[in-house]
């Protein structure tokens, strides 16, 4: 069906950074972004939690708006929960797994940082990336609500200090060997939302990485051929709890297209 949507999923706005490299590869395609702002955030919740309220709700979704295929635009999300999403669902599920690939080939000094909640840098999936791709590199990790709770706050429009973005990256920094980190991994889809102020905050030339690109890449490889509608379709978003908070994020979704605000 050429109107069948893609629809993104994460704990709150974080999945809107893999939401702008998709809409630039695929103009046409309709959007449901759907935020668990009920269960947010995900980052400082048990693995059993996660697990078990995330492939419920995608289901619930995915029976009400019948999309083509879903997107886990949320690290901590997919490094537990991906599995028994794909096993649970009938259509195509592509996953947000940090970046430690892309930031071990272009890293010089063979240091560094991953960067993510603390629920995903604590996760078996994160050693196993670590041990295939950069076996020979020190891989330092560090877990930040905060830095989630500072991209929100952006996104609704509210002013946020430099000190509280050094004091994440000094997690990573103060960490032994942590002065010597030169490629950042933003293992939480938050964090590329904050992109300008995180180089700010850090030491020049710095370079952060994400699964952004990748992930658009991979979705339209997986609809390639498919049927579009014409016209430029009408986005909605979708809330587990719509308060004010949420409603406080209508003009940053406008800024996707997103124009219809609705709960679950
Ligand atoms: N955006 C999510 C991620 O990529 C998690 C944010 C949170 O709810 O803690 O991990």
């Amino acid at each position: 069906m050429a109107s069948a949507p893609l629809l993104f999923f994460d704990s709150g706005v974080g999945g809107l950074s893999v939401v702008a490299p998709t809409q630039a590869l695929l103009p046409h395609a309709p959007i449901v972004y759907a935020a668990d702002s009920a269960g947010f955030p995900y980052g400082i919740r048990s693995e059993a939690e996660i697990a078990a309220r995330v492939p419920a709700l995608l289901g619930r979704l995915v029976e009400r708006y019948r999309p083509r295929l879903v997107v886990i635009a949320c690290n901590t999300a997919s490094t537990i929960a991906l599995p028994v999403v794909r096993a649970a669902l009938d259509l195509p599920v592509v996953g947000t797994v940090p970046a430690i690939k892309p930031a071990a080939a272009l890293s010089r000094s063979r240091v560094i940082g991953v960067l993510g909640t603390d629920a995903t840098v604590r996760q078996a999936y994160v050693d196993d990336l670590a041990a295939r791709f950069a076996g020979d590199c020190v891989v330092l990790r560090h877990g930040s609500a905060e830095l989630v709770r500072l991209a929100e706050a952006k996104l609704a429009g509210i002013a946020t200090d430099s000190a509280r973005y050094r004091a994440v990256l000094a997690g990573l920094f103060d960490q032994p060997e942590g002065e010597r980190i030169d490629v950042i991994v933003n293992a939480c889809t938050h964090f590329p939302l904050v992109a300008d102020e995180l180089a700010a905050a850090a030491p020049a030339g710095m370079q952060f990485v994400d699964g952004g690109a990748g992930i658009a890449r991979r979705i339209a490889f997986l609809t390639e051929g498919q049927p579009w509608a014409e016209a430029v379709p009408a986005h909605r978003a979708v809330f587990t709890r719509l308060g004010e908070a949420e409603r406080a994020l209508a003009p940053a979704l406008a800024a996707y297209g997103i124009g219809v605000i609705e709960s679950l």
